[in-house]
């Protein structure tokens, strides 16, 4: 049976958006599952709302709804950020969810069962105004170090000396500005202390943890592994602790059971395991890999380990941990706009250009990464578009043009397929670079690969030899072709939906990692045509960058003075100035345009309009169509009587002095009176324009 691999991505909080620092471990997870899938493993890929905890609790309250209601707005956000941004997950689950309380309440009971489970009475914060007890974060003072007022009781922002809530100087509660009292309460804690050298052993074990990191956690064993607190008194939203009054599982304890009970949830839904166990057991075969953030090293690398070895159950064979992320240079802040929702980023940018930029600075290690927005744009226009771009569309828009018809050249054996063969002897260290989380490396041979094909096109010139050699040119661009292709293949995990197009470009099969273990030259099938080409990704302009940071997308300087005289004279008019579009737009929005030919037959002036004319246009329907255009002020209606024109001829009908307008009239010109209609020449009403 083929090794079977589980993956997982820590399971953001269900208490705001996913903002582009998620987005780093999302993408470099799935990055990580495309290429294993595109390998032919088998593998799965599991994330889900993380739904417990005081602060979820608390802001429910704050907008009076209850925290199931609070969550559920958050499970339909975060999964159509994870889709619009092509995480594939298998399944996008909750911890609050019936397959989270089965597992949570089974792995407290083998605790409790092996003796790892021990009560204790502590004393806490409470407030006796809110009557809860308060998390270190709801309770804020004057730091007994620096003195800074208005510290967390965790830690100072301003010193980062870190200390215990009763060290603060003038305590008081975040929520009701009282100051708290000390009360005791009796918990339960897991005894980590006893599964030391389980631990010890684990964090040597190579691939387990990244060195550095592992090297950090010895520090607890030098101060002595404390014993984890697991229970929470009420009000908490948590699942209540089975033989307990009032008592709930930490929010930390659950939150990793969510990776099980989300593999539950999966086999239930799709058949495809009989239950999570089918890879959570001790016995299974399956590989368990866990992608996070270095701040929670903790809680994957100690206590997670520990209370699946009690449990019984599969231990991760990796966590894989990351930095965090940077925006120019600065920690993102909601202040300066760079804490940037994902949605607000889809609603200006394609994913693609943030997957590939994210692809293009990660390695293994867990140092942060910068989005510098220039490098952001300097990278992805230089590498992404100039140059990968270039060559897909380059060589398949010759190929496809007038003289070459789309058919591909028989196989060659000159440079074109030396070319070819020297970018497949680089799969393997893309190959290699992706298995070790190296993507940065993996993007460099790509860019080397595709770069060396623009410099073969730019030697054989294929363009000059069409006009001489139109064979020979053909057998250039269809080994440059084919070079594209194997781009498509190397890119597919960062920008799967680039690939794709890539891919229907070229009329191609999807190119696989599998594949080409075996793959020999040529990739192509060269009996076939190539498709249709366009532009793989439009440019990233600097103006639509800055826009994701929450900033007007300021117009290109000319257009400016243009689009206020024309507002200010709308406003006179009474009409609202329209939005401007976007300077580039996808292909699929031209295509959306129909352009006909059409017929005047008929012209008259519309009375107190010195603008219009009304016409009666033929485009080859039934019926001809009433088009109001404001060509008044250049054309007499006798010019135009008889003309053949080009209608825009799918734009809704809109009413104009009373008129229904059926249809727009495409003229060049600024405008007034100097305006000239587009002439179609000869062809027919109805013909189509393209
Ligand atoms: O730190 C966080 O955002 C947590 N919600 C991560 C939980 S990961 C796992 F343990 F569930
Ligand atoms: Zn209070």
């Amino acid at each position: 049976m083929a090794e079977r691999i589980l993956v997982t991505s820590a399971l953001p909080y269900a208490n705001g958006p996913i903002h582009i620092g998620h987005m780093v471990e999302y993408v470099q997870t799935d990055i990580y599952v495309r290429f294993l899938r595109s390998c032919g493993k088998d593998v799965v890929y599991f994330c889900a709302d993380d739904t417990h905890g005081t602060p979820i609790e608390i802001n429910a309250a704050k907008q009076g709804i209850s925290p199931e209601e609070f969550v559920a707005r958050f499970y339909e956000a975060h999964k159509a950020d994870f889709q619009d941004f092509g995480i594939s997950v298998d399944y996008f689950h909750s911890t609050n969810s019936p397959e989270n309380k089965h597992y949570a309440e089974l792995i407290y009971g083998k605790l409790k069962e092996h003796g790892d489970i021990e009560r204790r009475e502590i004393e806490q914060t409470y407030c006796e105004v809110d009557k809860r007890f308060l998390p270190d974060r709801f309770i804020k003072g004057t730091c007994p170090n620096c003195k800074a007022p208005d510290q967390y009781g965790d830690a100072c922002e301003k010193c980062g000396k870190a200390y215990t809530p009763t060290d603060l100087i003038e305590p008081r509660c975040s929520l009701c500005g009282t100051p708290p009292v000390r009360r005791s309460s009796t918990h339960l804690f897991f005894k980590l202390s006893r599964h030391e050298d389980f631990l010890r052993e684990l964090l040597r074990r190579p691939g387990f943890l990244n060195p550095g990191l592992a090297t950090q956690l010895q520090t607890f064993f030098e101060k002595g592994l404390a014993d984890w607190d697991i229970s929470r008194d009420g009000p908490y939203f948590g699942f209540q602790i089975p033989g307990e009054t009032d008592k709930y599982f930490y929010v930390w304890l659950d939150a990793p059971i969510g990776y099980i009970a989300t593999t539950e949830k999966w086999a239930k839904e799709t058949g495809k395991a009989k239950s999570a166990l089918d890879y959570w057991a001790e016995d299974s075969d399956a590989r368990i890999i866990h992608f996070i953030g270095k701040d929670i090293v903790y809680f994957h690398a100690l206590f997670w380990p520990a209370v699946l070895k009690v449990a019984g159950l599969k231990r991760p064979e990796s966590v894989k941990a990351h930095g965090h992320l940077t925006v120019n240079g600065e920690k993102m802040s909601k202040s300066r706009g760079t804490l940037i929702p994902a949605r607000s980023y889809l609603e200006h940018l394609d994913p693609s250009y943030l997957r590939y930029f994210y692809a293009a600075v990660l390695g293994s290690g867990v140092e942060d990464l910068d989005l510098s927005l220039k490098d952001f744009r300097l990278r992805v226009n230089g590498e992404l578009v100039n140059n990968v771009g270039n060559l897909a569309n380059r060589s398949l828009s010759m190929l496809a043009g007038a003289v070459l018809q789309k058919r591909l050249a028989p196989p060659s054996d000159g440079p074109g397929r030396a070319l070819v063969e020297a970018a497949l002897a680089r799969v393997s260290e893309v190959r290699e670079a992706y298995e070790k989380l190296e993507y940065r490396q993996a993007i460099r041979v790509i860019t080397e690969i595709s770069q060396s094909a623009n410099s073969f096109l730019q030697q054989q010139a294929p363009w000059a030899k069409i006009k001489t050699d139109p064979e020979a040119a053909r057998a250039d661009l269809s080994d440059a072709a084919e070079v594209a292709y194997l781009l498509g293949a190397l890119l597919s995990p960062v920008i799967p939906r680039v690939s794709e197009k890539l891919f229907a470009q070229l009329d191609a099969p999807p190119l696989t990692f599998e594949a080409l273990a075996i793959a020999q030259y040529p990739l192509l099938d060269r009996g076939r045509t190539v498709g249709t080409p366009e532009p793989l990704l439009p440019r990233l302009e600097e103006a639509r960058v800055d826009a994701i940071l929450g900033q007007p997308v300021p117009e290109a300087p000319k257009a400016k003075e243009e689009k206020k005289a024309k507002g200010e004279k709308k406003a006179k008019e009474g009409a609202a100035a329209e939005p401007e579009p976007p300077s580039e737009i996808e292909y699929a929005d031209f295509a959306k345009v129909v352009l006909k030919v059409g017929k005047v037959l008929q012209v008259e002036r519309v009375p107190k309009a010195d603008k219009l004319l009304k016409l009666t246009v033929d485009v080859g329907e039934e019926q001809p169509r009433t088009i109001c255009a404001g060509i008044a002020e250049a054309y007499q209606p006798e010019q135009v009587q008889g003309r053949k024109v080009v209608v825009v001829a799918n734009l809704k009908p809109r009413m104009l002095r009373g008129i229904e307008s059926r249809g727009m009239l495409l003229a060049a010109g600024p405008g007034g009176k100097e305006l000239s209609l587009v002439d179609p020449g000869d062809l027919p009403p109805g013909a189509e324009v393209k």
